[in-house]
């Protein structure tokens, strides 16, 4: 299974700090935001990894990781988006790397207490499809909210005005090899992106998705100045990426 790490974007809510670098590139206390869901890659056990970067200060991505020695990887994959497409647009631009493979997806801003390797296991010993992770949270408004039945998800609708669960989708995700033609279908939405929602919706009206509830904390460091420094505070309080 190949990996995917989302760092496009020009990270316009966090200005000014994202006037003169990547939000990315952001400290989330002792580290930049880059190297938290890099490493969570690795614990899953992903290292064949392909990040997208984008904005004005891509260049620093390669200064700052290089070929990824300081976490033990041999080789980085590096790919450039132009503009602010959305996630399922800087997603189309790793169709080439992901080749014939399977490919978890995880968001350049998210950051997770534990890891995410039973969830990786599980989709593997999944035949067909796409996985996503949930997380309870207090408001799920600013997220993508899974209503979910029997074990199933029925649907899922980015920042709604009024959430049908608590249960918001973190950004990480599992795909088979049909999420690059799901992307050649989609249109942009009302904020001018291709979504990632649209085609986890996709898979779900096929019936070929599946969820798990992600154990240990989850952050978007990236939403807000307040996220920001709440993750800051867990990651300083409680360490992030933990295995067992
Ligand atoms: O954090 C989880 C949430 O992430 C999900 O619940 C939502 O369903 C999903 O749409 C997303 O929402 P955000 O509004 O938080 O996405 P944001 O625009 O902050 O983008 C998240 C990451 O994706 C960002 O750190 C970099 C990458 N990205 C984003 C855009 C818009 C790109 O690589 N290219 C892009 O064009």
């Amino acid at each position: 299974m190949k990996g995917v790490i989302l760092a496009g974007g020009l990270g316009s809510r966090l200005r000014p700090l994202t006037k003169i670098t990547n939000k990315h590139l952001l400290p989330i206390y002792d580290r930049p935001m880059i190297f938290y869901p890099i490493q969570a890659m690795i614990n899953a056990g992903i290292k064949d990894i392909m990040i997208v970067c984008g904005g004005n200060h891509a260049g620093e991505f390669l200064r700052l990781l290089g070929n990824g020695k300081d976490f033990g990887l041999k080789h980085l994959n590096y790919t450039y988006q132009e503009g602010e497409g959305g996630i399922a647009d800087a997603l189309a631009l790793t169709r080439f790397f992901v080749d014939d493979d399977r490919v978890a997806v995880m968001l350049g801003d998210n950051i997770i207490e534990n890891n995410f390797l039973q969830a990786k296991n599980d989709f593997e010993a999944q035949e067909t499809g796409a996985k996503i992770l949930l997380k309870e949270v207090a408001d799920p408004r600013p997220y993508g909210v899974a209503e979910v039945s029997g074990g199933k998800v029925l649907g899922i609708e980015e920042k709604p005005q009024q959430p049908k669960s608590n249960l918001a989708v973190i950004g990480i995700y599992f795909f088979d090899n049909t999420v690059f033609k799901i992307v050649d279908t989609l249109k942009p939405s009302g904020r001018g992106e291709l979504e990632i929602t649209d085609v986890n919706n996709a898979y779900i009206q096929r019936g070929d998705m599946s969820y798990s509830i992600l154990e240990g904390w989850w952050g978007d460091a990236g939403e807000s100045f307040e996220s920001l420094i709440e993750v800051s505070n867990l990651v300083y309080q409680t360490g992030a990426n933990k295995m067992p």
